[in-house]
């Protein structure tokens, strides 16, 4: 069963029905689809695909192979061969791109290619947040302002390049472990033949079927609490290969830390709804706690889980200092 593909360029005409309809079930129904005919123009796809790959190879990864944590970790493992499988670690090379970092500086084009393609993918969210404000009933650029904190405090745009280098024990370790993301949309350009992305769907794992050029795009956290959980951030995790390196460029659209984000009234008085399902908190206070609680359940960081009562108390004093 192949997630959503969905065609954007009919966005603008006949189709738009159709296709508003068609992103409402991928957010609904699915949490993540595909787009096609997204507008980046494929040229910069294929010069993105082209310095991400010379970045690896020339800057990143002899190290993963000779210096890395998860290359010493599982050598220990392989050695003392009692069948455990690599906890607590993915066997992957990441390294983020924001508005302020320093560029690789060894890959020719590599700081002009992603600053252009981070300008086309940021207008992409944008354009997609317009849909779901459209979709949720929300005025529009309801999610955008949610996001931004005022003044200043914009909304916060990154950019994670990861390469999944193939791994001699692939039932051994995870290329990442499953999780769902925290914050708002993300957009990922993931490699075009080597698969590894999997999506929790009805308690199965699934592919997500590597398609060229497409934009897979996703929910995460922030927006099933703005949407009062009717876009659930779903669980996905990424499986190593024996014997390929997979490209992977996930960017994401996240509120400003100092963001106060609680499910849009709107909605709840649409639909009738008395009760909040989710509470309110500063996005910095979420992240804090996310960063602990990434690869477990993902109910104790909204503050309902009984189990984690001190992350509730955590939440409960956020709400009140927020108040
Ligand atoms: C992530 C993620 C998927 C991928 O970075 O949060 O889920 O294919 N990445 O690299
Ligand atoms: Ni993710």
């Amino acid at each position: 069963m192949p997630i959503p593909v969905i065609d954007f360029s009919m966005l603008n005409g006949e189709g738009r029905i159709k296709t508003m309809a068609q992103i409402a079930n991928g957010c609904e129904e699915w949490g993540f689809f595909q787009l096609v005919n997204h507008g980046i123009p494929v040229e910069l796809l294929e010069r993105v695909k082209k310095v991400s790959s010379d970045c690896y190879k020339l800057e990143r990864e002899e190290n993963f192979f000779n210096n890395s944590t998860p290359r010493k970790r599982l050598k220990e493992l392989v050695e003392k061969k009692n069948g455990d499988k690599l906890e607590n670690i993915d066997w992957e090379d990441v390294f983020l791109l924001s508005d302020d970092n320093e560029w690789p500086a060894r890959t020719p084009g590599f700081k002009e290619t992603m600053t252009e393609y981070r300008a086309e993918l940021k207008k992409l969210a944008e354009k997609l947040m317009e849909v779901m404000d459209e979709n949720l009933g929300l005025p529009k650029g309801y999610i955008k302002k949610a996001f931004n904190a005022g003044e200043g405090e914009t909304a916060f745009f990154g950019t994670k390049v990861s390469h999944y280098p193939p791994c001699p024990h692939p039932e051994m370790v995870n290329g990442l472990r499953a999780h769902t993301d925290a914050g708002g949309i993300i957009l990922l350009f993931q490699d075009e033949e080597v698969e590894g992305l999997e999506i929790l769907k009805d308690g199965k794992w699934i592919d997500v079927q590597p398609l060229p050029n497409s934009i897979v795009i996703n929910t995460g956290d922030q927006l099933e609490v703005l949407s009062n959980g009717k876009y659930k951030s779903v669980w996905h995790r990424v499986q190593t290969m024996p014997d390929r390196t997979r490209r992977s460029i996930a960017s994401f659209y996240n509120p400003s830390y100092n963001a106060t984000i609680e499910p849009a009234t709107e909605l709840l008085e649409k639909e009738d709804v008395n009760q909040f399902q989710y509470p309110r908190f500063v996005f910095g206070d979420y992240m804090s706690i996310y960063t602990e609680l990434k690869f477990l359940p993902k109910e104790p960081r909204y503050g309902y889980g009984l189990e984690a009562v001190s992350i509730a108390a955590y939440l409960e004093f956020s709400l009140e200092a927020g108040d």
